[in-house]
């Protein structure tokens, strides 16, 4: 039971109201001297001390006083050091009782042993989370870097697949001109060889000068060769014959070089890219599948060249473009347009086809959804087209009128290489 003090208010009736309050608190109080004769001197405590210091309230107002019971630990930590010798982290309250001069110490001493214990626990699980979290983290990394790598072969095979849907269509293109160029090649040896048979008559004439009677012979024939192979036309047609061949050629060189470059598997996202030139270079390998449906109308404003993949580009326009052709039917007409527009360059992609259906629009990004037979269609451009546009940080977007056509616009973003 808590001791009575020899303070005068303390034998007082509201103080033994309040004592008995105290006894029943679960916390622990005391009241201290604070004298400096007699500093320190513990002139109540309350039964919850008692309990905390496993000793009676009588011993230790006799054995203790308040600065051997409590102290700081190295950490800053208030300790109360029972007379067992166990330290119990405490927190501390105190306060001034002017009841006498100098006025007592009222101490609020609560045992924060177990809160102390569960702090630490809850600590050991947030550093336990966080090395969850983190080991997690490693990992979603790892497996969205595969992702990215999944995803980049991915827009790699489709752009193989499309140019194997294409191939035909290519050689096609490549075929003509050489068609033409071999035949030209026919006409021109049939020119040197007339050219040679005058050439050789002009020399049997200058070796029979002399004689009046094989000059006049010589001369006859070399006539008849010249009006034979008729040499003016020759004169005129051949210069046209050669340069149709030297454009053919450049019509097959210039196609395998945007194959070529079509089919590239490295290809930074920032290079400085032509966006016109990346246009007319897919047209080029798509141009056997438009040529017959569609006229073609260019209505380009001057760009400038921006940091892009022309590359990732191409792949796009392609899928747009055979998109465009595939949608017209018979005979139609694909505009193509671009713009500045703020920080972006739009490309767009207009056709006089099918048009969508609301029903099927909401459909048409998602992987392998398509409306065309198979051989036709994978499903996959557009789907495709647009992620290469989020990667690239630009977007594609549509608008379609259903029996009119669709406009397909890509928005590349404007950044000076
Ligand atoms: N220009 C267009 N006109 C009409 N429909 C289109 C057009 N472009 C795309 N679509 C529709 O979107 C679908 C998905 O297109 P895409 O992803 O390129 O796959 P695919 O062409 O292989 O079917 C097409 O099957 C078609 O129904
Ligand atoms: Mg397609």
């Amino acid at each position: 039971m808590a001791a009575m003090i020899p303070i005068p208010f303390l034998q007082s009736r509201t103080a033994r109201i309040l004592a008995e309050a105290a006894s029943k608190a679960r916390i622990a109080i005391l009241l201290a001297q604070t004298d400096p004769s007699d500093k320190g001197r513990i002139l109540y405590l309350n039964s919850h001390m008692e309990k905390l210091c496993e000793s009676s309230g009588e011993y230790l107002m006799a054995n203790h006083r308040m600065n051997d019971l409590l102290c700081q630990n190295n950490t800053g930590q208030r300790i109360l050091r029972t007379p067992s010798g166990k330290n119990i982290p405490v927190d501390v309250v105190t306060c001034t009782i002017p009841i006498e001069t100098p006025p007592p110490l009222l101490y609020y001493i609560r045992d924060i042993s177990e809160q102390l214990h569960t702090e630490r626990q809850l600590k050991g699980y947030s550093e336990n989370l966080e090395r969850m979290v983190r080991q997690h983290t490693r990992k979603l990394s790892t497996t969205l870097e595969s992702l990215k790598e999944t995803q980049s072969q991915l827009i790699q095979s489709e752009k193989m697949a499309s140019l194997g849907q294409l191939a035909a269509g290519v050689a096609h293109e490549i075929n003509n001109p050489l068609g033409f160029v071999k035949s030209n090649l026919g006409t021109i040896r049939d020119y040197f060889e007339d050219l040679f048979e005058v050439i050789d008559a002009a020399e049997i004439l200058e070796n029979n000068l002399t004689s009046e009677d094989a000059r006049k012979r010589a001369m006859d024939t070399l006539t008849r060769i010249r009006t034979r192979i008729d040499l003016d036309f020759i004169r005129e047609d051949h210069r046209a014959v050669i340069s149709e061949s030297l454009e053919g050629m450049e019509r097959v060189a210039r196609i395998v070089a945007d194959l070529k470059n079509f089919s590239r598997t490295e290809s930074p996202d920032a290079e400085s890219t032509d966006i016109q030139e990346c246009l007319e270079s897919t047209l080029h390998i798509v141009w056997n599948e438009i040529k017959y449906k569609a006229e073609v109308i260019r209505d380009f404003e001057p760009l400038p060249r921006v940091l892009s993949s022309p590359q990732k580009l191409a792949q796009v326009f392609m899928n747009l473009l055979v998109n465009a052709a595939q949608s017209i039917e018979k005979q139609g007409t694909i505009h193509l347009q671009t713009r500045i527009l703020e920080n972006s360059i739009i490309v767009a992609i207009t056709d006089t086809g099918s048009g969508i259906p609301d029903h099927i629009l909401p459909k048409i990004f998602d992987p392998f959804f398509t409306t065309k037979p198979v051989g036709k269609g994978t499903g996959l451009g557009l789907n495709i087209s647009y992620n290469i546009m989020q990667q690239l940080g630009g977007d594609i977007d549509v608008d379609t009128t259903p029996g009119e056509g669709s406009t397909f616009r890509v928005h590349i973003p404007l950044r000076e290489p």
